[in-house]
């Protein structure tokens, strides 16, 4: 078999690959089998390269190949063993970023050298060029206000009219560009696009950076998949598909689950507004107060239920108090309470971070519900136990339409015959704003770190 077709073999294999390791991600009892089935495909698609360097006659670029391998390979493995789990949509926006660099320096010397040949490969240059940078620039962005270094939404009257200019004047580059305006209008091109990039991204603001990391991730592979037709790379072409089209999927289920339309979630600005002080009254009004329970009386109460739903949240991810939590829930599924989890499709701070979480402690799988799940039977439910989740069952999100998480569906907490929240304090969540749950007459506020409380709560369940 020629060198030729056993490349193509194993780019085919490798695609095959990476549609089935798709497919997996799909469910949590797969998906860590799914992540392999991806690894796998990647490392086919890196065999398959080396096999078309070597019957194409360039062995030494292997060399640089093999130098980015390691390179990159060291960089990716200290960050993901050094990073913690509550940071990892940083550490995706920063990956994202890379990716549509990559995407956009690859078509940039493909135009430099001037190997960008007939109009698809232009095209592909072009766009690869554009959309990677916007990538790149936006996923720098968001990275710096997810790890609190830049302002979560900065606003200003001028921010839509900005872009449309930028838009335009981008079109014009293009023509320019295509024109043979050279180097000059190439790099006229590269600025105007991380401008746009950037002016993008900072308005966004509190709830909406995941829509934010997915969609620029969704970029990143139109880019790769150009960046693929601009080299006549199939495993580019293939896998930048994917990205662009599971991101395009995910940026619109998000947005379902936040009820926004995705216009709104990019130029509403929402989040810019100042954090709100816990238990403000309203004008005039009395001022709000909460009824506080102790582990112990909470043990009690939970020792005399029959139905408990547990709401996941931010905090208990911080507090990495998943497996005491699934502890709690195996002593009281031994009393005979049943017992549910009600995941919220955007509770933490990244896609499926309370189903990993919870499938890292073991969690079975039957127990878990999602929202639309799972709301009717909140008002079935004796106990509803929120742990460390609080915009995801924000009743504001119904009802307030100044609020800025209004029209998000929620978990109807509020709905249960009792609320237990644990957290540390009356403070608000990552929308910025107060929780009316929490004041609820029927709420009770188990003060504490989720981990430290739920463990209290297991050495007071013994004694019940
Ligand atoms: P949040 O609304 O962010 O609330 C988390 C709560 O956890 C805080 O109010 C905090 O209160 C508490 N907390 C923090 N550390 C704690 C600890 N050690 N022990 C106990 N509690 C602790 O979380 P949520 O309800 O999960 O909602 C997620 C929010 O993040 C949504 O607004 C969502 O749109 C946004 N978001 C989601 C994603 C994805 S894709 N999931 C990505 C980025 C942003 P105290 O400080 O009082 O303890």
């Amino acid at each position: 078999m020629n060198a030729k077709v056993l490349s193509d073999l194993a780019y085919l294999t490798s695609a095959f690959l990476f549609i089935i390791g798709l497919k997996f991600l799909s469910h949590p009892a797969r998906a860590r089998r799914g992540n392999w089935l991806a690894v796998l495909g990647m490392a086919f698609a890196i065999v398959a390269t080396f096999i078309f360097l070597w019957s194409g006659g360039a062995p030494e670029r292997g060399m640089l190949i093999i130098a980015g391998i390691v390179i990159g390979g060291l960089l990716g493995t200290v960050g993901a063993r050094w990073v913690p789990i509550t940071d990892m949509p940083q550490m995706v926006a920063l990956l994202n970023g890379c990716g549509g660099g990559a995407a956009a320096l690859i078509s940039t010397v493909e135009f430099v050298g001037g190997k960008s040949g007939d109009s698809v490969g232009f095209g592909s240059a072009i766009f690869g060029a554009v959309v990677g940078s916007l990538a790149f620039w936006g996923s720098l962005v968001a990275f710096g206000k997810l790890q609190g270094w830049m302002e979560r939404a900065i606003t200003s009257p001028f921010q839509k009219l900005l872009n449309v200019l930028l838009v335009l004047g981008l079109t014009v580059i293009i023509v320019w560009v295509a024109a043979g305006g050279g180097h000059t209008a190439l790099y006229a091109l590269l600025t105007v696009s991380m401008l746009l990039g950037i002016l993008m991204v900072i308005p966004i603001g509190g709830a909406d950076m995941p829509v934010v990391i997915s969609l620029l991730n969704s970029f990143t592979g139109l880019a790769v998949a150009a960046t693929g037709f601009a080299l006549n790379q199939p495993a580019l072409i293939i896998s930048g598909t994917l990205v662009g089209a599971s991101g395009t999927l995910l940026t619109l289920m998000m947005c379902r689950a936040m009820n926004r339309s995705l216009a709104n979630v990019l130029f509403a600005g929402v989040g810019a507004g100042p954090v709100a002080a816990p238990g403000t009254a309203a004008a005039g009004g009395p001022a709000k107060t909460v009824r506080e329970i102790s582990p112990e009386d909470t043990a009690v109460l939970l020792g005399n239920i029959q139905s408990l739903i547990i709401i996941p949240g931010y905090g208990m991810a911080v507090a990495q108090a998943q497996h005491i939590v699934r502890e709690l829930a195996d002593m009281l599924a031994l009393r005979g309470v049943e017992v549910k989890y009600a995941v919220h499709p955007v509770a933490g701070r990244m896609p499926g971070h309370m189903n990993v979480l919870l499938a890292e402690a073991n969690v079975p799988y039957d127990q878990l519900y999602d929202l639309d799940q799972i709301n009717p039977d909140f008002e079935r439910a004796d106990v509803a136990l929120v742990i460390g989740a609080n915009d995801v069952v924000n009743p504001a999100a119904r009802t307030d339409k100044s609020s800025p998480i209004y029209g998000m569906p929620i978990l109807d907490a509020d709905k249960a015959k009792h609320i237990i929240v644990i957290k540390r304090s009356l403070n608000p969540g990552f929308a910025g704003i107060d929780n009316a749950l929490y004041y609820d007459p029927k709420t009770y506020m188990l003060f504490g770190d989720a981990k430290g409380a739920v463990g209290k709560l297991v050495e007071a369940l013994k004694v019940v």
